[in-house]
C-alpha cells in the first residue's frame, strides 16, 4: 500500500495527503457506481436467459399452435380441476399462455420466471397485472407458499441444462408444496428413436422459410434446438440448449425430492383416463407431450 502511495506521490509530485485521499475517494466512487450498474450490489436488470426481448416479442406468434384452444383448453380444464380453490405455482410462467386462462377461471396463481421480458409481455395483457410473479430461477427461487399444485409445462424442465439443476428444481417444488400437493410436468419423451445410428441432427419441422433442427449430444443427454428462418431474404438462426429427460429419470428425481409418481398420460390430457404408456401421441396436427403427475409424500 505504502509503495502504491509512494508511486502516486512520485508520479504526481506535490499531490499531498489531501490529493491522495481525493484520488482514492474518486476511484471508490467510480468503482461503486460501476458495480451497482453491473448489478453486484443490487440487481439492476436480471439476465433474461434465452427469452430476451426479441424472443418475448414474437413468442405468442411463434407458439401460435400451443395457443390453439383445441390444445390449450383441455390443459386448462385439467389444471383448473386439480387446483380447485387452492393457490397454484407455475414455474416458467412466460407470457401467461396457461396462467391467464386459468386465472380467468378464478384460480389464484403465483408465477416464477427468469425473464423480465416475458413477464412484461404477460403484464401487458388484460389480467396480466393481477398475477403475482417472482423474477428468478425456478430451480432455486423461494416464494410464499405452500401450494396445493405446481406445474411446469411445454418442455420447460429441459431449459435446466444440468441434472443437478433439474434435481434442484424437483426439491424446490417439493419445498413449496403442502403434504399431498401435486406437481404436474409436461415434457416430451426424448425422440432418440427418430435419430438414425451415428447421426446427431434431426429435422423436426420444415416449411416455407423455416427449418427446425435438433442437434443431439447423446453422451451428455444434451440437445440444441436450432431455428432457422428466412427474414427479408436473410437466413436468421436462433439456437437454444436443453437437457432432455426420460420419464424414469423424472420418477427418480421426484423420489429424491420426497415425491412419487401418481399418474402419467402418454398424450397430455387427451386420453388420461385410459393411457398409461410413455410414448408420444399424434393428436390432430401435432404431437402431444406426456403429462406426469407427482405427489409430495413427505
Ligand atoms: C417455453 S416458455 C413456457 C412459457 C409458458 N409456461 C407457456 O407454456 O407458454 C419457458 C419459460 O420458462 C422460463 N424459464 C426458463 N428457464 C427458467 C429458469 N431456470 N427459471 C425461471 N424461468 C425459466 C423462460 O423465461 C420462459 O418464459
Amino acid at each position: 500500500m505504502c509503495d502504491v502511495l509512494g508511486l502516486i506521490v512520485w508520479i504526481f509530485p506535490g499531490i499531498g495527503t489531501v490529493g491522495i485521499v481525493w484520488l482514492i475517494a474518486s476511484y471508490a466512487i467510480v468503482f461503486a457506481v460501476r458495480e451497482m450498474w453491473c448489478g453486484r450490489f443490487w440487481p439492476v436488470h436480471q439476465d433474461d436467459g434465452y427469452f430476451d426481448e426479441g424472443i418475448a416479442a414474437r413468442y405468442d406468434d411463434d407458439s401460435a399452435e400451443m395457443f390453439d384452444p383445441a390444445i390449450l383448453e383441455p390443459v386448462i380444464d385439467f389444471l383448473g380441476e386439480m387446483a380447485g380453490n387452492d393457490r397454484v405455482l407455475e414455474l416458467g410462467i412466460g407470457t401467461g399462455r396457461v396462467a391467464l386462462p386459468l386465472a380467468r377461471r378464478g384460480v389464484q396463481i403465483h408465477g416464477i420466471d427468469l425473464s423480465e421480458a416475458m413477464v412484461a409481455k404477460l403484464r401487458s395483457k388484460p389480467g396480466g397485472g393481477e398475477i403475482d410473479v417472482t423474477i428468478g430461477d425456478f430451480a432455486t427461487a423461494s416464494v410464499d407458499g405452500p401450494f396445493a399444485l405446481a406445474y411446469l409445462v411445454f418442455n420447460t424442465i429441459g431449459n435446466l441444462t444440468t441434472q443437478d439443476a433439474q434435481v434442484a428444481c424437483f426439491r424446490n417444488v417439493a419445498a413449496h408444496l403442502q403434504p399431498g400437493g401435486r406437481f404436474v410436468i409436461e415434457v416430451e419423451v426424448p425422440q432418440l428413436r427418430r435419430l438414425p445410428p451415428g447421426e446427431i441432427y434431426r429435422v423436426f419441422e420444415s416449411r416455407d422459410g423455416y427449418w427446425g433442427i435438433d442437434e443431439f449430444d447423446v453422451a451428455n443427454q444434451g440437445l440444441i434446438s436450432h431455428h432457422l428462418s428466412l427474414v427479408d431474404g436473410d437466413l436468421e438462426r436462433f439456437s437454444m440448449p436443453f437437457r432432455y429427460v426420460w420419464p424414469a429419470e423424472l420418477d427418480l428425481m421426484a423420489r429424491l425430492a420426497g415425491m412419487e409418481l401418481h399418474e402419467r398420460w402418454a398424450d397430455g390430457t387427451e386420453s388420461r383416463s385410459r393411457a398409461r404408456a410413455t410414448s408420444m401421441c399424434r393428436c390432430g396436427r401435432r404431437w402431444r407431450s406426456p403429462l406426469h403427475r407427482f405427489v409430495r409424500t413427505r
